[in-house]
């Protein structure tokens, strides 16, 4: 397959919702679950992608708060499948260079000890890895993310006076993730869906009507040609407030 580098100026982190996994396989007469799975290459293809344009941090939002839910069977599938996945892919991870770190509420009793464990084992094997960071945002809600960060400034003991936005940073779940520039949401829904509301305060918004198992690193490259394109008419309408309309 032709690599996908050569992009200039890659975000550093890209964040994707990925969505249409459900309606994806209602049009071929399949199980919801059997998108889910169908979202695995997709996921893994947008992995490769990621890495050939530079892409330093690649945050993925694979299950919310909020996806406790859906029905019992399309939950457990999504436990098992996350066991599975772990299990299967782990290696190639880690022979890619790329760093996996969970992120989300992982004290929750729900989540069944196995993917704690397999979490456990993936987060460990890659620790030392350098060329990517793929952040699953795993039981991840971002209201419940900045009620933790108070939560935990408060246990500290912080003076109200020293609560400003440095100090909320640093107590969010991965102090030192920079934030996205670009987000992605495919299937064409247009709502942040509790993804990321501190860190995506100033990123880019790129929908994508492709249902998230048709997604793959074209399409990534495609989404970040449009990110890019804003950015240089961004640059534009600066230097036309300064009275130069060439941009
Ligand atoms: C949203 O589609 C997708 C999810 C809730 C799960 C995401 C899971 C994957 C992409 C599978 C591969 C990756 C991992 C890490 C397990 P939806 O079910 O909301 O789709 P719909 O809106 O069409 O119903």
């Amino acid at each position: 397959m032709p690599e996908v580098s050569g992009l200039s100026q890659a975000p550093t982190h890209v964040a994707i919702i990925m969505d249409g996994n459900g309606r994806w396989a209602n049009a071929r007469g399949l199980h919801r679950t059997q998108g889910h799975a169908a979202g695995e290459p997709a996921l893994f293809d947008v992995v490769h992608g990621a890495l050939e344009m530079g892409i330093e941090w690649l945050t993925v939002y694979t299950f919310s708060t909020e996806n406790w839910s859906r029905d019992e069977y399309e939950v457990s599938f999504l436990m098992e499948f996350n066991v599975d996945l772990l299990e299967r892919r782990r290696d190639e991870l880690n022979e890619l260079g790329v760093r996996v770190i969970f992120m989300g509420d992982l004290d929750d009793p729900r989540i069944p000890p196995v993917l704690l464990d397999r979490i456990r084992d993936a987060e460990e094997l890659t620790a030392d890895n350098t060329k990517m960071s793929m952040v699953f945002a795993f039981n991840y809600g971002g209201r419940r993310e900045i009620v933790d960060a108070v939560r935990s400034i408060v246990e500290d003991g912080v003076d109200s006076d020293a609560v400003d936005e440095g100090l909320i940073r640093q107590h969010l779940y991965i102090p030192d993730m920079p934030d996205p520039e670009l987000v992605i949401r495919t299937s064409g829904e247009q709502r942040t869906s509790n993804y990321l509301l501190w860190e995506a305060a100033y990123s880019e918004y790129v929908v994508t009507e492709v249902l998230w198992p048709d997604f793959d690193r074209y399409e990534l490259a495609r989404c970040v040609e449009e990110y890019q394109a804003r950015e240089r008419r961004f640059g534009g309408a600066v230097d036309a407030s300064l009275g130069d309309s060439s941009g």
